[in-house]
């Protein structure tokens, strides 16, 4: 059977060694692409957590780097963001250099065990050398704690509408805002959340940040909200809330007022997509929203069958505002970055499904490192299926209802799945946003992990597996028969980085 490295992805970030969970810090500098991420370098299971830091070219192939904050005296150090000061504003810059400002969560692990309210913090570092090395800022905690339990997660903006930093920071329940002027002075601004949205956990991770809708000059602003438990599949999910901020109060549109637990606006609806926040500095002639979750979820992630590491990030992906009607998604794909490892691909017009009809195998292609694109016409009250299976009879395998407009996930039989009760007991599902009547379908395909991009992005399910041996098919199928259009399929080539 595989295990440790023949788990490890060909092209999704892997710390080499021990522990990981969310991204943080993320920014763009002068052609580099700076990952952090939560790092527990001594173990594989979570522990006081570091930033560990890893750089990209094009946020596809990374290269980790020294870890870039270590637990002091004051807590462990917790999620967090970066930004870029071009103007000084902190005054940390020197000699001309740009300071780069990190704003992270401290934990105090000892007054967490004793359940005080205040244990977790605001502080900040800077880095005079594009996200090397950082120094602590010797007047932290920025924030400090009010009174609550949780407190945590701080994502740092520059609001360039109002002219300020903007830190969107979680609380059990709620997204709280703060401003700013010189990253060190923080004023409370107004809190959202009461009343709407997913609450079946604790809210963390939060994003804020505008858009303007694709295809017109309107803008909105868009939370983005992870909690935990309590995602549309159980366990850790992101949500997401679309609205307007005059500078101080962020006012969700009408039918995002009082949302449900079970709602439809969710980043990703699969188990394996969490804590995911956006890229700061991008240059405004690029102008993307770019995104990367870590690719697990707290009711299994310390358990998975890999020793050596534990946890991947996802593909890095491109967000949109979307207009559908009434209301605003947002939407995630697949870096275009993603295209340029494309290898040869195999092409066929169409195939018709009748029962069983293998599409793909590994004679084809790596179905370890693919993007599977295609497109199924003239949608009929039926349900369609797809799915990978092994030479030991393993499967994953996916299906969409169009009765019910549903997407549904069965890994039960894809491998090990006994390292936790929580892991395949349940199919997940996902509603199908899109009312068109052909369905698309992107699939990116590593040894560990199928990312699910359904009607250009608008419904995506992430999800990992285990199988014992790699999948060498990958096939369709259905009771009636129906036909696939445009089925595209590229092996991606990778160069691992040493
Ligand atoms: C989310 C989270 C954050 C916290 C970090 C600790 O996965 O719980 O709220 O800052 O992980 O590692």
């Amino acid at each position: 059977p595989q295990k440790d490295e023949d788990f490890r992805p060909n092209f999704h970030f892997t710390p080499k060694k021990n522990w990981m969970n969310d991204p943080n810090g993320m920014f763009y500098l002068n052609g580099t692409y700076h990952l952090y991420f939560q790092y527990y370098p001594e173990d594989n299971v979570w522990g006081p957590m570091h930033w560990g830091h890893a750089t990209s070219k094009d946020m596809i192939t990374w290269e980790e780097q020294d870890i870039a904050l270590y637990p002091d005296d004051n807590g462990y150090i917790f999620s967090g963001s970066a930004v870029v000061d071009r103007n000084n504003t902190s005054g940390f810059g020197k000699d001309g250099k740009v300071p780069v400002v990190a704003i992270y969560t401290y934990h105090d692990p000892v007054g967490a065990e004793n359940k005080e309210n205040d244990h977790q913090s605001q502080a900040i570092a800077y880095s005079l050398d594009e996200g090397k090395t950082w120094t602590k800022y010797e007047g932290n905690p920025v924030l400090p704690n009010p009174g609550m339990t949780d407190f945590r997660d701080p994502k740092v903006t520059w609001d360039d509408i109002h002219k300020q930093w903007l830190m969107a920071l979680a609380t059990t329940k709620k997204t709280l805002f703060y401003t700013s002027q010189n990253l060190k002075e923080w004023k409370k601004l107004s809190e959202f959340g009461e009343g709407t949205g997913a609450h079946d956990g604790v809210w963390e991770c939060p994003d804020f940040f505008p858009m303007q809708v694709e295809g017109g000059e309107e803008t909105k602003w868009v939370l983005i909200q992870s909690l935990n438990p309590g995602g549309y599949n159980g366990g850790s999910g992101t949500q997401y809330f679309v609205g307007d901020f005059d500078g101080k109060k962020f006012t969700p549109e009408t039918y995002m007022e009082k949302l449900g637990e079970k709602h439809e606006y969710w980043i990703d609806f699969g188990r394996d997509n969490y804590a995911g926040v956006t890229w700061a500095n991008i240059p405004q002639d690029d102008g993307r929203k770019l995104f990367i979750g870590w690719m697990s979820n707290w009711l299994y992630a310390q358990e998975v069958p890999t020793q050596t590491w534990r946890s991947a990030m996802t593909v890095a992906r491109e967000l949109k505002l979307v207009k559908e009607g009434d209301r605003y998604l947002v939407t995630s794909e697949p870096v275009e970055e993603l295209k340029k490892y494309r290898d040869e691909d195999h092409y066929m017009e169409e195939i018709n499904v009748s029962g069983n009809s293998i599409a793909l195998d590994s004679e084809d292609l790596d179905l370890a490192r693919a993007e599977i694109r295609f497109t199924i016409d003239d949608l009929q009250e039926m349900t369609y299926n797809f799915r990978l299976s092994n030479v030991v009879g393993e499967e994953f395998i996916v299906s969409y209802d169009h009765a019910q407009k549903q997407f549904s996930v069965n890994r039960s039989l894809s491998g090990q799945t006994d390292f936790s009760q929580d892991f395949a007991a349940e199919n997940s599902t996902a509603p199908r946003i899109s009312d068109s009547d052909s369905l698309t379908a992107v699939l990116i395909l590593d040894k560990t992990s199928i990312e699910m991009f359904f009607d250009d992005g608008k419904t995506v399910m992430t999800e990992i597996f285990f199988p014992n041996q790699p999948w060498n098919e990958f096939s369709f199928a259905s009771l009636e028969d129906f036909r696939v259009s445009e089925l595209k399929a590229y092996e991606l080539k990778f160069e691992r980085p040493t």
